[in-house]
């Protein structure tokens, strides 16, 4: 597997250190804004609880802005969207600018919000050889080898054009945007949160660089200039110890 592996006992103590790690590293960062995308699903949501209660009161949330990796084009009540569920494990809970929550709007035409959402990102976000400059994203991994909502159906979204696009759920047709696999290479820095049991196999069939395991947009992902980190837990770890 690419990049540094960083294994823990237990999702908790994962967390922990991400959360820990994310504010250094937010603490050290020089720039005026730290520009970060976060992705949906269940892992994160044990990271924005320990966040909340850790970090509730730090200064640091006045220069960070949060971004999402993809969210489901569902309205923000919904329990599938990925704003609503960070909205209130962490941001309802912590001192955050409300303008610096850049959120995908659920309820819009896909589309068009898809093309609105890549233009705030270019208006907003540095530029590095033509691509918006991410500081941070959080990434996740499905059963299936996918990551953001780019599935191994669609894995031509890796090499997309476009700065985001809508997606499709394979199994649900639930429609996403998406952020595309050359802006997610063009981070400064990308960390995968996986854990869980179930996460294993699909976790060692990348790591064996076979031939199969290129047909996963996870193993697709290696930032060309930035850093590459895994945090794992043990469980979804077993296989590559
Ligand atoms: C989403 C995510 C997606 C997620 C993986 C892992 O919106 O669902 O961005 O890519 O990271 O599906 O999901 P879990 O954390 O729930 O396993």
């Amino acid at each position: 597997m690419r990049g540094i592996l960083r294994i823990y006992k237990d999702p908790e103590v994962l967390a922990l250190h991400v959360a820990d790690q994310l504010m250094e590293l937010i603490a050290q960062s020089h720039g005026e804004k730290f520009n970060m995308a976060i992705s949906g699903g269940s892992t994160p949501n044990l990271l924005f609880s320990t966040l909340a209660k850790k970090y509730a009161d730090s200064v640091l949330w006045e220069k960070t802005h949060f971004w999402w990796v993809d969210e489901r084009m569902v309205p923000a009540r919904d329990p599938e969207s990925n704003f609503g569920t960070a909205q209130k494990l962490l941001f309802s809970l912590i001192e955050i600018p409300e303008d610096n929550i850049h959120i995908i709007h659920g309820e819009e035409n896909p589309q068009q919000e898809s093309e609105n959402y890549a233009r705030q990102i270019q208006e907003e976000l540095p530029v590095n050889e033509g691509w918006p400059l991410f500081d941070l994203i959080l990434l996740g991994m499905g059963e299936d080898g996918h990551t953001a909502s780019i599935f191994p159906d669609h894995i031509e979204l890796m090499q997309s054009t476009q700065v985001c696009e809508v997606a499709h759920h394979p199994l649900t047709n639930q429609a996403r945007i998406s952020l595309t696999g050359i802006v997610l290479n063009n981070a400064t820095r990308v960390w995968f949160l996986v854990t869980g049991a179930e996460k294993a196999g699909r976790l060692a069939e990348i790591n064996s660089g076979s031939e199969k395991s290129s047909l996963y947009p996870a193993s697709c992902i290696n930032p060309v200039h930035g850093e590459l980190s895994w945090f794992l837990d043990k469980q979804a770890a077993r296989l590559l110890l």
